[in-house]
């Protein structure tokens, strides 16, 4: 397993054990995080949008094209920061041990 630090839009934080078999947006969604994930990771929805810590951040994979345009998209009615990420790209094959996101306002 896989810990990962969350900290929940009413600001309490938790550290959650994430399966290194799926994306974290499965883990936050099967969790209760109010993380919808309705497009199933094909990021075409939103609704997994994260915010990645600074010390994170950098460690990532960068963004897709596609996962760039989708934030590029909901930051119409979403606040888009630098280090926001769709929580279904970070995918299993990512080392995250460790891992700090902030789940970011519903839209
Ligand atoms: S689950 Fe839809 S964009 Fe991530």
């Amino acid at each position: 397993m896989t810990a990962v630090r969350v900290k929940d839009r009413d600001g309490s934080e938790q550290t959650l054990d994430a399966a290194e078999t799926t994306p974290l947006m499965e883990t936050l969604r099967d969790d209760g995080y109010g993380i919808e994930g309705t497009c199933g990771g094909a990021m075409s929805c939103g609704t997994c949008h994260v915010y990645v810590s600074e010390a994170w951040a950098a460690k990532l994979p960068p963004p897709s094209e596609d996962e760039k345009a989708m934030l590029e998209a909901i930051s119409d009615f979403a606040e888009v920061r630098p280090t926001s990420r769709l929580s279904c790209q970070i995918l299993p094959d990512i080392i995250y041990d460790g891992l700090e996101v902030e789940i970011a306002p519903q839209a």
